[in-house]
């Protein structure tokens, strides 16, 4: 099998990034994080691509003339290593629509939130504020309107009582790890057709309904 070459955006402690490193731990696992790259050094997310053996390169956007700049040299790494899937794992830096166009349909990036809801930051705090009795977490692919574009898997959880942001966020993200690899497997395999706005994916239905409170 020829596993697709994948290259990871970061900037901070990378457990997605992780969830990636380990689904592709798996030889049967069809792709393999080849590189990854963070625009903050010393962030966390290097130490355990390092861990790893996977190739890191820091490239702080700072020095760069503009966003098109720094995004060209992004792009020239990931051209250099033969990058085929590009994962947006906590990156936050928005990207230019030269870049994304370039990775059309091969950019992937998780949000913690069930988009359309609450795209941008805060997320959990958002829902929470909002009432929302279910909340979770979203792969899509990468168009230029931020956290936009076709959307390959989505998990639930409840919103309980109790909660607060950090919990919230915690019960989410444990899903990410989840849906990360999934969406990631499906890309590389081939089974994502993107008709205009829309994603369709071949594989196996749903599992169950969540509903909050139970019946
Ligand atoms: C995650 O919540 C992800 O959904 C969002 O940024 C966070 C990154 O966390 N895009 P980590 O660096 O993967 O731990």
């Amino acid at each position: 099998m020829i596993r697709k070459k994948v290259g990871v955006l970061v900037s901070g402690r990378g457990s997605n990034l992780q969830a990636l490193l380990d689904a592709c731990a798996d030889p049967a696992f069809p792709a393999e994080v080849a590189l990854v790259i963070s625009n903050v050094p010393g962030v966390y997310a290097l130490e355990r691509a390092a861990k790893a053996g996977v190739a890191t390169r820091v490239i702080p956007h700072k020095p760069f003339p503009s966003r098109e700049a720094f995004d060209a040299a992004v792009d020239a790494e990931l051209r250099a290593a033969g990058i085929e899937i590009v994962c947006l794992a906590g990156f936050m830096r928005l990207l230019s629509a030269g870049f994304v166009e370039g990775w059309r349909g091969r950019m992937i990036n998780i949000h913690p939130a069930l988009l359309p809801a609450f795209k941008g930051l805060h997320t959990h705090e958002r829902a929470l504020e909002a009432g929302v009795r279910l909340h979770g977490c979203t792969v899509h692919l990468v168009t230029p309107d931020l956290d936009d574009g076709p959307i390959l898997v989505q998990a639930a959880v409840p919103v309980l009582a109790d909660d607060d942001a950090d919990r919230l966020a915690a019960r989410v993200l444990e899903q990410e790890h989840r849906i990360y690899p999934l969406a990631l497997r499906l890309l590389a395999e081939g089974r994502v057709r993107v008709d205009g706005n829309r994603a369709a994916i071949a594989a196996p239905g749903p599992t169950g309904a969540l509903v909050n409170p139970a019946p």
